[in-house]
């Protein structure tokens, strides 16, 4: 465990028998299980080359709902605790150029994709703000992997917010811009941005729910492809209670459509995306739902569920 900035604490996990860990990719995360319940994702934010221990960074927060405060104030060096994944929904997609943009904790994702970039002789560059300069993590880390690429902006330094739309003038077709933050430094990435297809979002929190069809929801069944099980869903219930409630075992975490943990293979039937995690084109291919949100549009979905 190590102090990266106020309030930002890094983790250093390891396999207890000393094994190597599998390998991931830039902005894979990690789901920690943590006491009482509680399961809380992290993004990796240490070096893919190393498999010998993960690094994942973790934000005191007040409005913490259990899981920033447990790291910060219980978890001890040498504890023993249970985790899954790397889970990947933040892809470094093939680009002629990168933008990085960064916003608080959001760095821990970011600081992989840049060294990453950097390896690969990339084209790229990266805007991290914060709010006050002392609690920016990994500033020393930065300043060896891009240095003259990495634009830092600290509100209280700087008397405001960094002037976004100066860092995306000149975002072009062949740009991709990946941003992780909090969810207003996100909203304005998107409402300035002129072609949302360069965009690549990790969202801490879900933004308001999407709002069911004309009609509201309706109830509709689930049939395990592997049993032939169904199982009901009802209008007032999400499609991994019902599953949960049946004994179907289903992995899950958020609850809210953004850690992709809960991930079910679509076979048949029509899904109700709801998720903030799919692309347009991958939620019209209709081969994949997050069944802690999603629902369906037809009376019956089969899924690759056993
Ligand atoms: S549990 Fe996180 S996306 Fe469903």
């Amino acid at each position: 465990m190590r102090w990266e900035a106020d309030g930002v604490l890094s983790l250093r996990l390891c396999d207890p028998s000393g094994e190597e860990l599998p390998s991931w990719q830039p902005g894979a995360h990690l789901a920690l299980h943590l006491p009482g319940g509680l399961v809380r994702e992290f993004s990796l934010c240490s070096d893919p080359q190393d498999r010998s221990g993960w690094t994942v960074a973790v934000l005191r927060e007040p409005s913490s709902r259990g899981g920033s405060a447990y790291v910060h104030t219980e978890l001890r060096v040498g504890d023993l605790i249970t985790v899954d994944g790397p889970r990947n929904n933040f892809r470094l997609e093939d680009a002629e150029r990168y933008l990085l943009i960064a916003g608080g904790i959001g760095i821990t994702p970011i600081l992989a994709m840049a060294r990453e970039l950097e390896s690969r002789g990339a084209d790229w560059r990266m805007l991290y703000a914060g709010r006050w300069v002392t609690t920016m993590a990994f500033l020393p880390e930065l300043d060896r992997i891009g240095a003259g690429k990495v634009e830092l902006h600290a509100d209280d330094e700087a008397g405001g917010p960094p002037d976004l739309a100066a860092t995306l003038a000149d975002v072009d077709g062949r740009t991709l811009v990946y941003v992780c933050g909090p969810e207003p430094l996100l909203a304005a990435v998107e409402a300035q941005l002129a072609d949302p297809s360069r965009l690549r979002l990790e969202r801490f929190k879900a933004p308001e729910p999407i709002a069911p069809p004309e009609g509201g929801d309706q109830p509709f069944d689930i049939i395990c492809a592997g049993s032939g099980r169904r199982v009901h869903v009802p209008v007032d219930t999400t499609a991994l209670a019902a599953l949960e409630a049946a004994g179907v075992p289903m992995p899950s975490s958020c609850t809210e459509g953004i850690c992709g943990t809960c991930e079910t293979g679509v076979i048949a039937g029509t899904v109700d995306h709801r998720d903030f995690l799919l692309t347009e084109d991958e939620k019209s291919a209709q081969k994949t739902m997050f069944v802690c949100v999603s629902r369906a549009l037809t009376p019956e979905l089969t899924l690759d569920l056993s």
